[in-house]
């Protein structure tokens, strides 16, 4: 899991090496953000050395705001503890204030917050501490609380920080206790798309869309929108500005998602074009319908007592991602990267590829579907071809794969001419 471990200004500063340590054995990343006064008690290389990554100290750093900025930290982490929280730390949270890169990553920050106070019992004792502290709780804040004993000022009572293993379980329960943390395992690889789409438009189609036959039965498909919607959580997750152009789904929208409802695929094609000159990805992950009944009954169509046959004249849909092509070679190749989908039932690899070139798009991902896999289910194991590269994805559910889709996505950007 992803800790992002901030540290406070006091004598307990030096333990919070050694839960670095713990967390890293345990098999955790950890990024760690100190306060000024933290780095009086003890050198931000120490932390660097032990986490393996650079420690951020300042809301305003011209040299990481590029790349990896609070919002991006923000969004890296599953959890944040803070460890020692001095009174002065536990009252700026109670407060909502955000005066420096910690407590404005906390409020930066939807991930679960743990906090282990430390301080002098005669701190630790005063009212408007405890009050600190359950104005916290009551928000859902776990706080891991200090213990008894000998103090570094020399009084023995309560306010020295947890013991480090006692901080380790806290974290890793509250982590637990999240269901269906979509963080991804490979970090290095993940900063990096995070870098390449901080900030992009990706326009992502999703779901099936409805053909109407009359004003009650319409033409439809069994696409349920997971991968589209995995794929809106994985771009919005690394700070791209994600669209939705969803077709008629019952999924929730992602946190941070715009989200555009159509049924046809006219309106989903309208509502594409409409956002296409501000896109700099659009993905195809609807499951567009490919004719529409060329004349909807105004009327709910009646069951005729002497005619067995019923026929329906279709007419052929705009091909939506085919247009985006369309555009972009008339444009000179300038305009989105385009990534189509192809669900196949046979030949699949043969197929996408047709779909790659007569569509023109960057790149294409071939799914399977009718064996267990693709439609409506939550794994997927999709093939991911551009004209030069193909690459297999193993079997995984599909926020699984909408991440790993990314980062080949930025792999391959320079052959794709982004
Ligand atoms: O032609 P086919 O439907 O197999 O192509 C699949 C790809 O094209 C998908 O990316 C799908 O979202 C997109 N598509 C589209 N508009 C259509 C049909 C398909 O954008 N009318």
């Amino acid at each position: 899991m992803n800790i992002l471990l901030g540290v406070t200004g006091g004598i307990a500063a030096y333990k919070a090496l050694n839960l670095v340590r713990l967390y890293r054995k345990a098999g955790h990343e950890v990024q760690v953000v100190m306060t000024d006064s933290a780095q009086a008690f003890v050198a931000p290389l120490s932390f660097q050395a032990l986490s393996g990554h650079p420690v951020r100290t300042e809301l305003f750093d011209p040299e990481q705001e590029a790349g990896m900025d609070h919002i991006a930290l923000a969004r890296w982490a599953d959890v944040l503890v803070i460890a020692p929280a001095t009174a002065n730390v536990l009252a700026k949270l109670s407060a909502g204030l955000a005066d420096d890169l910690l407590t404005t990553l906390v409020l930066a920050c939807d991930r679960p917050l743990v906090v282990a106070p430390a301080m002098n019992r005669v701190m630790w004792q005063q009212p408007v501490t405890q009050q600190n502290l359950q104005a916290l709780q009551a928000r859902g804040i776990t706080v891991v609380p200090p213990g008894e004993g000998e103090q570094a000022c020399g009084e023995t009572g309560e306010g020295r920080l947890a013991e480090e293993t006692a901080i380790v379980t806290a974290t890793e329960s509250v982590q637990s206790a999240l269901s269906g943390s979509s963080k991804p395992k490979n970090d290095q690889a993940w900063l990096k798309t995070q870098a390449f789409l901080q900030g992009k438009q990706v326009l992502i189609t999703v779901g099936p869309t409805q053909e109407p036959i009359d004003p009650v039965r319409f033409l439809g498909n069994r696409s349920s929108g997971r991968m589209g919607f995995a794929l809106a959580q994985a771009a919005s997750e690394a700070g791209a500005n994600v669209t939705l152009i969803a077709g008629p789904v019952a999924l929730p929208t992602p946190a941070g998602v715009r989200r555009v409802d159509v049924a046809t695929a006219q309106q989903m094609f309208d509502a594409v074009q409409a956002e296409f000159a501000q896109t700099d990805v659009l993905i195809g992950a609807a499951a567009v319908a490919d004719y529409r009944v060329a004349e909807p009954a105004e009327q709910k169509l009646k069951k005729s007592p002497d005619a067995d046959e019923l026929t329906l004249k279709l007419i052929k849909n705009p091909d939506i991602i085919g247009w985006a092509g369309e555009q972009k070679a008339q444009n000179g190749g300038k305009g989105p990267i385009l990534v189509g989908f192809a669900a196949e039932t046979e030949n699949l690899e043969a197929h996408a590829r047709t779909k790659l070139q007569t569509k023109q798009l960057d790149m294409i991902c071939a799914n399977q579907v009718g064996d267990k896999l693709g439609f409506d289910q939550p794994d997927n194991a999709l093939t991911l071809i551009t004209a030069e590269h193909t690459r297999h994805l193993t079997r995984s559910d599909k926020a699984d794969q909408a991440r790993q889709l990314l980062q080949v996505l930025l792999e391959w950007q320079a052959d794709l001419k982004f």
